[in-house]
């Protein structure tokens, strides 16, 4: 499904755009359809980054494999459990288990602290463990998961190929994967990142309508940061790019254009303002949530290990999630009359569905 060719070149003009006074009309389309399809409400995710490992090797990312220096962590269950329940306390609905590829984090060992966590609390259960066996998957779905992220990152294959290397076991592409998740019954999150060096403004056309095509639930677009320890962000790696680099300001901007357009291409999807953002630009959680976006995901990492999770430098804040932030994340939401998000905060399908052209 392609958008139709008058759509594809208004969100061209769009990305392209860079007069303040034309934008407001996007950020003011992307907010109203918002207000209309998802509402006031803005749902909190505790994130809990279980473990670093990873068998991959992807060449943007801190966690990859080569990166020797990396002390690697893997929290235990009631380690796990112990931060889910704090979830719970700080009135939030949903806990998300990230990590690595880590195939010691077996599909028994995620079974068993999924069913811990469900016992034990009423969360609903996110997961974002990487590229896993279809088998895991459905052990993790029948274990009580209900939701899973899994960001097909570009949808420039040469780009995606040159960054993102297989592992030799590869049988299924993170596309297959994303629709064998649909089959299981989760919810689906996706997503990209923007401002990847070389990456084309068509190609971020083609992100969303492949958003629109996998009906995605949520949706996660972030800025690319570059990490240097990675081979994508160290000198050489950056002076290879420098050609097609943005500015941390533009990949900024660039990615709220992206959050506003998906919130306008697929009005039901739950779209987070990222933690890349607000690593860039501390600002921009409020101005993202007025841009389309309606999702936070606090970090609830115990620091020691929320350190040694740095996908991107920049990215581990010092501050604990406390009643307190969370009190003034409620006050700033407040005075654009938003308020806290009540409840697992899933995807509601309209009966009546509001697609609208991007105008
Ligand atoms: N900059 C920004 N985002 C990154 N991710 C990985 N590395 C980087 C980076 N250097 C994102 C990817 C991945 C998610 C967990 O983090 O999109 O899917």
């Amino acid at each position: 499904m392609s958008f139709p060719e008058p759509e594809r070149s208004r969100v061209r003009r769009w990305l392209a755009e860079e007069d303040p006074v034309r934008l407001l009309e996007l950020w003011t389309r992307a907010d109203q359809i918002r207000a209309m399809t998802v509402g006031h409400q803005v749902h909190l995710r505790g994130l809990v980054e279980i473990s670093n490992h990873c068998v991959r090797s992807c060449r943007y990312c801190g966690l990859g494999s080569f990166n020797r220096d990396l002390p690697r962590y893997r929290m235990t269950l009631e380690e796990i459990l112990e931060c889910a329940r704090r979830a719970q306390e700080l009135g939030m609905g949903t806990v998300v288990l990230q990590a690595g590829e880590d195939l010691e984090l077996t599909g028994e060992i995620v079974a068993r602290t999924i069913r811990a966590i469900k016992t034990e609390t009423s969360l609903a259960v996110t997961l974002s463990l990487g590229e896993r066996s279809p088998e895991d998957l459905g052990t993790w779905r029948d274990a009580g998961a209900d939701r899973y992220l899994l960001r097909f990152e570009t949808s420039d294959q040469r780009l995606y190929r040159g960054i993102h290397p297989a592992r030799g076991t590869d049988k299924v592409g993170r596309m297959d994967l994303l629709n064998r998740l649909r089959d299981l019954g989760y919810e689906v999150g996706s997503g990209v990142m923007v401002g990847l060096p070389g990456q084309s403004t068509e190609s971020l056309v083609r992100d969303l309508e492949i958003f629109e095509e996998l009906d995605l639930d949520m949706i996660g677009i972030g800025p690319y940061v570059p990490h240097p320890r990675t081979p994508l962000g160290n000198e050489r790696g950056q002076e290879d790019a420098l050609m097609g680099v943005l500015s941390p300001c533009e990949r900024v901007l660039l990615t709220m254009k992206m959050v506003a357009l998906a919130r306008i291409s697929c009005p039901e999807a739950n779209i987070p303002a990222t933690t890349a953002l607000s690593t860039i630009d501390p600002d921009s959680l409020a101005v993202c949530l007025s841009r389309g976006a309606n999702v936070v995901m606090p970090n609830l990492t115990p620091l020691e290990a929320r350190f040694r999770y740095e996908v991107y430098p920049g990215m581990a804040r010092t501050e604990e999630v406390e009643e307190g932030s969370i009190s003034d994340l409620a006050d700033l939401l407040a005075k654009s009359g938003r308020s806290l998000g009540v409840g697992a905060g899933g995807r509601t399908r309209r009966r009546f569905p509001c697609r609208d052209a991007v105008g």
